[in-house]
């Protein structure tokens, strides 16, 4: 059958991880979705990078939104970054030329997802975001397709894989935040703007994702209550663990006869509930549903296998023919939240 063509703008650590995926793993991708995924044409600010992987058979495209539109491709995954700039424009340009859109871009979403979805859904395109939300763990999937009947009560999560490493560094270790922090950083585990990590930010762009898709209402990232872990001192981190409880950057949506309530902050956790024995840069979802009880997801949120892992999977439900909205519900009908102040988790 007909080949399932991508644009790839963006080969950082996740983009290679596609191509690498798409070029290793051709057979298992044909097997399971019943066409061949192939890849057309690419785009990177930098064309001479190693990449630990081929690209002298792609067509090189060097402005994103020229490749977004080209004819020889189905499906433009946008994993430039950045929440407007090149990753806003392609994405927008790639729509309205009818192409289906997988990104792992959660600022970009965060801030314009209603938007884009609603342009996705004028133009009878699909929008797919996994990666965009906890790396390799499939929790969009979770929410849309698996707890589909589910009246979701909670949703609670660390969703920052760099902030948990340095509060674990701190309690683990006795390091000292700025000790901790410079260890993220030689280790690479840090965004650009250090701030998107150690300010919450963007793990509440991920909680404003997770709380739309959870409770059918449209993205709105600047209800989220924010804080980061910058203030969390040595001795906030002793005097939990007397009590029997850790310092966790925990997001938390729930919907209240109040409204929506959204907050990213550091919080309170016992040591022994899987969100207190959550070590390292690892991310935990914990979602609570009417019918299903409470299930807890953990993995990997971040780095280049578990991301391109869940594009991947997004790329092999368009091949497979799914025409599933982006949150989960048509976004024309996507209504907006009433905000609501937080109250304890
Ligand atoms: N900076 C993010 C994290 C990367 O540490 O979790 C994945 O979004």
């Amino acid at each position: 059958s007909e080949p399932l063509r991508l644009g790839i703008a963006g080969l950082g650590t996740v983009g290679a991880g596609v191509v690498k995926i798409v070029r290793q793993k051709a057979a298992l991708l044909e097997a399971r979705t019943g066409r061949p995924i192939v890849i057309s044409a690419v785009s990177a600010r930098n064309r001479d990078k190693e990449r630990g992987v081929s690209l002298a058979t792609y067509e090189w495209v060097d402005d994103p939104v020229a490749l977004a539109a080209r004819d020889d491709i189905d499906v433009f995954v946008e994993l430039i970054g950045g929440s407007d700039g090149p990753a806003k424009a392609a994405t927008e340009a790639a729509l309205k030329a009818g192409k289906d859109v997988v990104t792992a871009n959660k600022a970009l979403l965060a801030h314009h997802g209603q938007a884009l979805a609603e342009l996705a859904e004028a133009k009878g395109c699909v929008l797919r975001f996994e990666a965009a939300v906890a790396g390799g763990i499939p929790v969009i999937k979770a929410l849309t397709e698996g707890l589909a009947a589910n009246e979701v009560t909670r949703v609670m999560g660390v969703m920052n894989g760099t902030c948990n490493y340095i509060l674990t560094r701190m309690e683990n270790a006795g390091l000292t935040y700025e000790q901790a922090f410079d260890e993220a950083d030689k280790l690479g585990y840090l965004e650009a703007d250090p701030e998107l990590d150690v300010g919450g930010i963007d793990a509440g762009h991920k909680l404003s994702l997770l709380s739309a898709i959870a409770y059918g209402t449209q993205v709105d990232f600047h209800a989220v209550e924010l804080e980061g872990i910058g203030r969390v001192s040595a001795e906030d981190i002793r005097q939990a663990a007397d009590m029997g409880y850790r310092i966790k950057l925990l997001g938390v949506c729930r919907l209240t006869g109040r409204g929506l309530e959204q907050s990213m902050a550091p919080c309170l956790v016992p040591a022994t509930s899987p969100l207190g024995q959550l070590d390292g840069g690892t991310n935990m979802v914990v979602i609570e549903g009417d019918q299903v009880g409470q299930i807890v997801l953990r993995g990997a949120g971040a780095g280049e296998g578990p991301t391109a892992s869940a594009v991947m999977g997004d790329v092999m439900d368009i091949a497979r023919g799914t025409r599933l909205s982006t949150f989960g519900a048509p976004a024309s009908l996507l209504k907006r939240a009433t905000p609501a102040k937080s109250t304890a988790p």
